[in-house]
């Protein structure tokens, strides 16, 4: 639970996946493409199927989560597909990239307005960035988790600096105080005023997913996934279940499950920004 964890993220594979392919499918079909990365590429399973639109393209995986590239690693090899361990927000391709993909991952790179830029002069003249982020951080599933965050015993556990576990800080996060840490996104206004400004064209749009969850504690099983990463890894190990049925306790009573499932509503940012 303290760092990335492919199994029980793809717990809900095929709700998290959808949102790539709605993205991927309006990258416009107008250009070749012979090399595309995706970026924050996870376990690899959705990355793999940029092979498959472009079949003459050589495509990147870049992830820094050893655990999540392990995962990546199991999946039949593709002789155009290669996997790489590097932070997304520094890493170099040795040429500049046709298409860039970045799936629900750059919420969890800060300074977006350092990133993009970076991002948009990794790509080729006529070249595509594709992102997509939750923006689903008002929602009570988050304000619940930071609100019982801030309460003690917690409030001061998560701020301790002694308790950082070696997996998380060799995932990429610093010495930074939990606050820090958590996922953020900007307006769909800021990134579309700032792929402009840098030059590009730009098409932002946003969708809610009305998820019906399937299984028990549904919300709960869904955030171990993705935002209490951060939490786990600096609460010590003995104080998880506390914590846990606390935070469950506070779901199970705001996301009731339905006769089909647990409605799960869930916002999510998209652009996308081409050289003219
Ligand atoms: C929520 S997962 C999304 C995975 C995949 N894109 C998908 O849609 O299934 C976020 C991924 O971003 C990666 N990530 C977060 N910060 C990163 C960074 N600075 N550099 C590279 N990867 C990062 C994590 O390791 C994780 O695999």
């Amino acid at each position: 639970m303290n760092r990335w964890d492919p199994h029980q993220y793809q717990r809900f594979g095929r709700e998290r996946a959808r949102p790539f392919f709605d993205l991927v499918g309006r990258i416009p079909d107008d250009r070749q493409v012979h090399t595309a990365a995706d970026l924050g590429c996870g376990p690899g399973t959705l990355t793999q199927t940029l092979c498959m639109r472009w079949p003459e393209a050589t495509v990147y995986g870049v992830d820094n989560s050893p655990h999540m590239l392990e995962k990546a690693g199991q999946l039949a090899a593709h002789p155009r597909l290669h996997f790489i361990q590097a932070d997304l927000a520094a890493w170099q391709p040795e040429h500049r990239l046709d298409c860039i993909v970045s799936n629900a991952a750059l919420q969890w790179v800060p300074d977006h307005a350092r990133v993009l830029p970076h991002l948009l002069s990794l790509l080729a003249p006529r070249g595509v960035l594709a992102v997509q982020m939750p923006r689903n951080f008002d929602q009570p599933a988050h304000r619940l988790l930071y609100e019982l965050a801030r309460q003690d015993p917690w409030a001061g556990l998560l701020n301790s600096k002694g308790n950082r576990d070696n997996n998380t800080i060799s995932e990429g996060h610093h010495d930074s105080l939990f606050w820090e840490e958590r996922p953020f996104v900007e307006t769909p206004d800021w990134y579309a005023q700032t792929v402009r400004r840098a030059g590009f064209g730009v098409e932002v749009w946003e969708t809610i997913y009305h998820h019906l969850l399937d299984g028990r504690d549904a919300v709960l099983e869904w955030m171990k996934g993705t935002a209490l990463r951060p939490v786990l890894s600096r609460l010590p190990e003995q104080q998880h279940g506390a914590f846990l049925a606390a935070y469950g306790e506070r779901l199970a009573t705001t996301y009731p499950p339905g006769p089909h499932g647990t409605p799960f509503p869930f916002r999510r940012l998209f652009f996308i920004a081409q050289r003219a």
